[in-house]
């Protein structure tokens, strides 16, 4: 599956109600959260973010969390105890995914 069929499929289960109003940036981060980038494993797998329908338990709860993109950005960098660095991200998928987890979290308390 291509990753815009796989971002609309992931659109599609999560926000049946209002996708065609969101950003695409926003659709595509969701879509590298919850699938992540091989070899690597997904961030949805060890974290908890409600808006990407995951429930890890490893890394702390995302919803909790509530990180600002340049945290994301600097932990998906850099990495943190036993969560690898995702040195495999382009810079704008590290980007990308900042930014979603930051705006998912953010906008909804
Ligand atoms: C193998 C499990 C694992 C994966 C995969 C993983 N994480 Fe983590 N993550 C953790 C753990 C564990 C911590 C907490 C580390 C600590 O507190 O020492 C963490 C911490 C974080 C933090 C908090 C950083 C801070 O400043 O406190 C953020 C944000 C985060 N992860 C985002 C992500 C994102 C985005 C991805 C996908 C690119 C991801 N994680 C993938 C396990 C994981």
């Amino acid at each position: 599956m291509s990753l815009r069929a796989a971002a609309l499929l992931a659109c599609a289960l999560s926000c049946a109600a209002g996708c065609a109003a969101e950003e695409p940036a926003i659709a595509q981060g969701r879509e590298l959260f919850v699938h992540g980038v091989a070899p690597l494993p997904a961030c949805a797998l060890c974290h908890t973010l409600k808006d990407a329908g995951a429930s890890g338990q490893i890394g702390p709860n995302l919803d909790d969390l509530r990180p600002d993109a340049g945290r994301v950005a600097q932990v998906i960098r850099s990495g943190m105890g036993p969560m690898p660095a995702f040195t495999a991200l382009t810079d704008e998928q590290v980007t990308t995914l900042a930014r979603y987890v930051s705006t998912v979290t953010q906008a909804k308390p």
